[in-house]
């Protein structure tokens, strides 16, 4: 049986390095670890949060850039945007229609956002927020996806996938397949340039897709303590050193280390994880000067992916509605 993973980026913000180190790059490297790949604009998920149009726009733009420069192969994997597979949406009502609502009850995101409401548990909740779950079941079952990479703060969301693929499979016949979370085993945190997780929320990023002035002056913003030049310096809890972790292999972090230890001055360091950095993201810079003012290419690319992900999509609906009784008469 071939393996499939699938996994779905919300298109909220514009990619920073703490998701080039935390997704983008894993999922790359899996793609040459299972038979197929699956990955996605979930533009649908975003209009949950955000009625800003030009936001979404600007952010599916993006991300859809974030992950075609960054080296994905498009031949290997199936890319494109979950609002180009309504089919999704079909299969969404359907499973509604199976899912408790008290499993959604118990849903991370709306029960935080209930938390928040002092006097009216659901102001300002709309059904979107609370059924969310089931928009993000029906992205993975539709693909019959084996394993789902995610960040551990989903990993309730697959649990409630597999909950209701159950469910289905019971009530009318096994349909679809029930998936596994994959959770990436480097779980260290991205600071960001405060030293706090990288989090557009913290306004703390190092963008992805910026040029090589802009990352250095991230990088310049980034806060350290007033040791002097020639003091030794503690390489542990220093941001530098662990954005620099991220790039390097074990023996560039043993150099690294004992310059720390040897008294480096922070310019330096800062410049070395510069050099660093930068010399990673030439690549991704030089795609995206090319790709960013080609939006007929960029929607190429999403539609050659839309229209291998609809043909699977299209045959999967039908099984579901005969399963569920929709029929010709
Ligand atoms: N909810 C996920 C997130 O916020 C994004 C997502 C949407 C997703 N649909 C998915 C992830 C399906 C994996 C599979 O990160």
């Amino acid at each position: 049986m071939k393996q499939r993973i699938l996994t779905g980026i919300t298109t909220t913000g514009t990619p920073h390095i703490g998701n080039y180190i935390g997704a983008i790059k894993p999922a790359i490297k899996n793609v040459n670890k299972f038979d197929e790949s699956f990955f996605f604009l979930a533009d649908y998920h975003s209009i949950i949060k955000t009625n800003n149009l030009e936001k979404i726009n600007e952010s599916v733009k993006n991300v859809a850039l974030s992950w075609l420069c960054s080296d994905l192969d498009i031949n290997k994997s199936v890319f494109y945007r979950q609002s180009d597979v309504p089919e999704i949406l079909e299969l969404t009502w359907i499973l509604n229609c199976v899912t408790a609502k008290g499993l959604m009850n118990r849903a991370h995101a709306y029960k935080s956002a209930v938390s928040e409401n002092t006097k009216e548990p659901d102001k300002g909740i709309n059904m979107g927020l609370f059924s969310y779950p089931i928009l993000m079941a029906a992205d993975i079952l539709m693909f019959d996806a084996n394993f789902v990479p995610v960040g551990s703060d989903q990993i309730q969301h697959i649990e409630m996938t597999r909950d209701i693929a159950n469910r289905f499979n019971y009530l009318y016949k096994e349909t679809f397949n029930i998936p596994e979370a994959l959770i990436s085993s480097n779980n260290e945190v991205v600071p960001g340039v405060d030293g706090k997780k990288m989090s557009k929320s913290y306004k703390n990023i190092i963008p992805l897709l910026s040029s090589e002035s802009e990352l250095k002056k991230s990088i310049m913003k980034i806060v350290t303590n007033s040791l002097e030049p020639g003091e030794p310096k503690d390489h542990k809890d220093c941001t530098i050193f662990n954005l620099y972790k991220h790039f390097s292999t074990k023996e560039e972090l043993k150099i690294f280390e004992n310059e720390y230890a040897d008294g480096i001055s922070w310019g330096e360091a800062k410049n070395k994880l510069f050099n660093k950095i930068n010399s990673e993201l030439l690549e991704v810079r030089e795609k995206y000067t090319e790709l960013n003012n080609q939006p007929d290419l960029i929607n190429d690319l999403l539609s050659d992916g839309a229209k291998k992900a609809r043909s699977i999509a299209k045959e999967k609906i039908l099984s579901v509605r005969e399963a569920v009784g929709i029929n010709k008469l």
